[in-house]
C-alpha cells in the first residue's frame, strides 16, 4: 500500500523524507517520488521501482536539493494506472504550483476528470490523484489558501484517502487531510513531520498526533494546527509511541521475516506481561467492558488475523462456553449480519487499518454490538471505532507475512477466553488458573521450539524442491495452524498450498496427492491425534512425502513421515503457537531456497487499506 511522509523544518528535508519512505517500504510499492519547495517553485523527482532508484537520481543532483526545508514524499502502490513515472506521486496541479501525494482511492475521480477535461485541463497521468491536484490548484489560483482549497476539494471527493499537499505560494508549509486512511503528525524541535504510519518517523520522534476523519492539518517548522472542515481550530492531545527506532532495523538477521519469527518469545512475553500473574490469574481490567450479558462472540478479521480468530474460537468455546463465529471481514461487511447488544464483536487487525475489518466493525455497530479491537497499533483507526482495545505488544511488524503479530493475537484471545470464563463463572477458579499458568509458558515454549528445530527445517524444505503444490493437514486446534502454515508458504514461496482438516481431505484434496505434493501433518495431541495419523497414512499410500510436526521420537510420526519438525510438549493453549513456529520457518526456508524476497512478496501489501 502507498506511503506518505511530509516534513517542514531544517535543511535535512530530503534526508528525512527518504528515510521515512524507507521505513514504509515494507508496505509494498512500485514507484516513489518527492516534491520540495524551492524559491517560489516546486521541484519534483520521481522514479519507477525501488527507492534506490530515487536515491540515485537525488545523488546525481550534486547536493542542490540538500538546502531545501519543506517537502512531501510518497511510495505508490499502483491502483489507477500502471507503475510509470508519469503515474508516480507527487502529482502536480495547475502549472506546477501545487503538489499532492495521496493514499487510497477517489471513487468519483472519473466524473471529476471528465468535468475538468471539459474545462480544458490537460492530464499527464492516469491517476485519480491528478484530479485532486488540479482541483486544489484551481482554487489556489482563485485566491484561496492551500488549506481552504484542500477543504473545498475534500467536499467534492468520494472514497478513502489520506493526502498531503504543498503550494509554491506558501513556503514552509505542508497541509494534509484524511478520510478513512490513516495520517499522523510527528512533533520535533524546530521541525515537524507527517506520515501515513508512525513507523516512518520512529527515528525522529516518539510524540504523535492523530488527524481524524475530515480534519485538515497545517504543519510548519514551528507549529502544528488542526482544523475542522469548516475552518475551526481543534485542540488535540498528542500521544507517545514507545517503540524503539531500532525495532525497525534488521539487527543482524538476513530479513525481517526471520527476525520477527525469532522475536516471538519476546513479543509474547510483552503481550502477557501485567495481564496474567504467576498464579495464572488473568487481569484484563484495562478493557472497560461488561461481559455479563455476552451470549455470543463474533470474530472479524482478514488473512493471518482470521486464522488467529479461529484459534481464539477454540479457546473461548472451550473455556468460557460461549458460541463463537469467526468471519472473514470482507464477507461479513456485506452479509447483512445478525446480532444484538449481547453480541461481542472482536475485530483483529495487526495494523488496525485494514478497510474490510473497519467496515465489519461499522456493520456490527448497526445492531448495537459491543466491539473489542485486538490490534498491534496504538491509536490506529480500528481503536477509534471500537468500545475497547486489547493491544498486542509485538512491536513493529515489517515483513508482509505476519508471524509475531499472529502469535500475540492468539495469546490475547486466550487471555480474553480466560477473562470471559471467569466473568461467567463457568469453570472452577483453579482450573482457570491452571490454564493461565500454562499460557504463561508461551514465550519459553516458543523459544524452545525455535532452538530445537536446527537442521530439520532445511531437510523439510528440501522436500519442496520438486513440489508443484502442497497440503497442510490438522484437526481441532491444529486445523487453523494448518491453514496458517499453508498461507505462509503460498504467500512467500508462490507454491500452491492448501490447509485442510485432515478428516475432510478424502473428500477432494486427496486427488492432489502424489510424490510432487508434499503433505505437512500437524499431529497435535488429544482425541484427534490418532485420527490425523490415519488420514496421513492414506496420503502415504498414494506416494506423498510427509513432513510431521510432532514430538521428537514420536514413533507414529517416524512411521508416516520422512522428516519430523520437532515441537516440545506444551500446555493446550500454547500448543498451536508452538506448532506454528516450524511452519513459519519452513515457509521462510522454501522461499529463500527459491531466491525470493520473503519480506515483500509479489502482489501483497502489509495491510489492505483500499477495497
Ligand atoms: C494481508 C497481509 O494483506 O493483511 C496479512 O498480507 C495480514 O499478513 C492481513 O494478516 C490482515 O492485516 P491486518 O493488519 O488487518 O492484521
Amino acid at each position: 500500500m502507498c506511503g506518505i511522509v511530509g516534513y517542514a523544518g531544517r535543511d535535512r528535508c530530503v534526508e528525512v523524507l527518504m528515510e521515512g519512505l524507507g521505513h514504509l517500504e515494507y508496505r509494498g510499492y512500485d514507484s516513489a517520488g518527492l516534491a520540495l519547495q524551492t524559491e517560489g517553485r516546486i521541484e519534483r523527482i520521481r522514479e519507477v521501482g525501488r527507492l534506490e532508484n530515487l536515491a540515485r537520481t537525488i545523488a546525481r543532483r550534486n547536493g542542490d536539493l540538500s538546502p531545501l526545508r519543506t517537502g512531501v514524499g510518497h511510495t505508490r502502490w499502483a491502483t489507477h494506472g500502471r507503475p510509470t513515472e508519469e503515474n508516480a506521486h507527487p502529482q502536480l496541479g495547475g502549472n506546477g504550483t501545487v503538489a499532492v501525494v495521496h493514499n487510497g482511492i477517489i471513487e468519483n475521480f472519473a466524473e471529476l476528470k471528465e468535468e475538468l477535461q471539459g474545462r480544458g485541463f490537460r492530464f499527464r497521468s492516469e491517476t485519480d490523484t491528478e484530479v485532486m491536484a488540479h482541483l486544489i490548484a484551481e482554487r489556489v489560483d482563485g485566491g484561496e489558501s492551500l488549506r481552504e482549497a484542500l477543504a473545498g476539494v475534500l467536499r467534492q471527493l468520494e472514497g478513502t484517502f489520506a493526502v498531503a499537499a504543498l503550494s509554491a505560494g506558501e513556503p514552509g508549509k505542508v497541509v494534509a487531510a484524511r478520510h478513512q486512511s490513516p495520517l499522523v503528525v510527528g512533533f520535533g524541535e524546530g521541525e515537524n513531520f507527517l506520515a501515513s504510519a508512525v513507523q516512518a518517523l520512529l527515528g525522529e520522534t516518539s510524540q504523535f498526533l492523530h488527524v481524524e476523519n475530515g480534519e485538515i492539518v497545517e504543519v510548519t517548522d514551528s507549529s502544528v494546527e488542526v482544523f475542522t472542515p469548516e475552518g475551526e481550530h481543534v485542540e488535540r492531545e498528542s500521544f507517545e509511541v514507545d517503540w524503539e527506532a531500532e525495532a525497525v532495523e534488521l539487527g543482524g538477521y538476513r530479513d525481517y521475516m526471520l527476525k520477527e519469527i525469532h522475536e516471538q518469545p519476546a513479543a509474547l512475553g510483552a503481550t502477557l506481561l501485567g495481564r496474567i500473574d504467576v498464579d495464572g490469574a488473568v487481569d484484563l481490567s484495562e478493557i472497560d467492558l461488561d461481559f455479563t450479558d455476552t451470549d455470543r462472540v463474533v470474530v472479524v478479521a482478514c488473512g493471518t488475523a482470521y486464522h488467529a480468530g479461529l484459534l481464539g474460537k477454540h479457546a473461548i468455546e472451550k473455556l468460557a462456553r460461549i458460541p463463537v463465529e469467526v468471519e472473514i471481514a470482507s464477507e461479513y461487511r456485506y452479509a447483512d449480519p445478525i446480532g444484538n447488544e449481547s453480541t461481542l464483536v472482536v475485530a483483529i487487525s495487526q495494523s488496525g487499518e485494514t478497510t474490510d475489518t473497519l467496515a465489519a466493525i461499522q456493520e456490527a455497530r448497526r445492531f448495537g454490538a459491543k466491539v473489542l479491537a485486538v490490534t498491534n497499533t496504538r491509536g490506529s483507526l480500528i481503536t477509534r471505532e471500537a468500545d475497547a482495545v486489547l493491544l498486542t505488544k509485538a512491536g513493529p511488524e515489517i515483513c508482509v507475512a505476519s508471524t509475531k503479530a499472529f502469535a500475540c493475537q492468539v495469546a490475547v484471545l486466550d487471555l480474553l477466553a480466560l477473562q470471559l470464563a471467569r466473568a461467567r463463572g463457568v469453570m472452577p477458579e483453579e482450573a482457570l488458573r491452571e490454564a493461565g499458568r500454562g499460557l504463561r509458558l508461551a514465550p519459553e515454549k516458543v523459544e524452545e521450539t525455535i532452538q530445537g528445530l536446527g537442521e530439520r527445517v532445511g531437510e523439510a524444505a528440501a522436500v519442496f524442491e520438486a513440489a508443484r503444490c502442497s497440503l497442510f493437514l490438522g484437526r481441532g486446534i491444529s486445523y487453523p495452524v494448518a491453514l496458517e502454515g499453508a498461507l505462509k508458504l503460498k504467500e512467500i514461496s508462490y507454491l500452491p498450498s492448501e490447509g485442510y482438516p485432515s478428516g475432510e481431505m478424502k473428500h477432494g484434496p486427496i486427488a492432489l496427492v502424489d510424490e510432487y505434493c508434499p503433505v505437512v501433518a500437524i499431529l497435535g495431541d488429544g482425541v484427534v491425534r490418532e485420527k490425523t495419523i490415519s488420514n496421513v497414512e492414506e496420503t502415504v499410500a498414494r506416494g506423498a512425502n510427509v513432513i510431521a510436526v510432532a514430538r521428537e521420537g514420536d514413533r507414529a510420526a517416524q512411521r508416516i513421515s520422512g522428516v519430523i519438525l520437532p515441537v516440545p510438549e506444551a500446555p493446550e493453549l500454547v500448543s498451536p503457537l508452538v506448532a506454528s513456529v516450524p511452519l513459519q520457518l519452513l515457509a521462510h526456508h522454501v522461499a529463500t531456497d527459491r531466491g525470493l524476497d520473503v519480506d515483500k512478496p509479489r502482489n501483497l501489501a502489509k495491510s489492505v487499506t483500499v477495497e
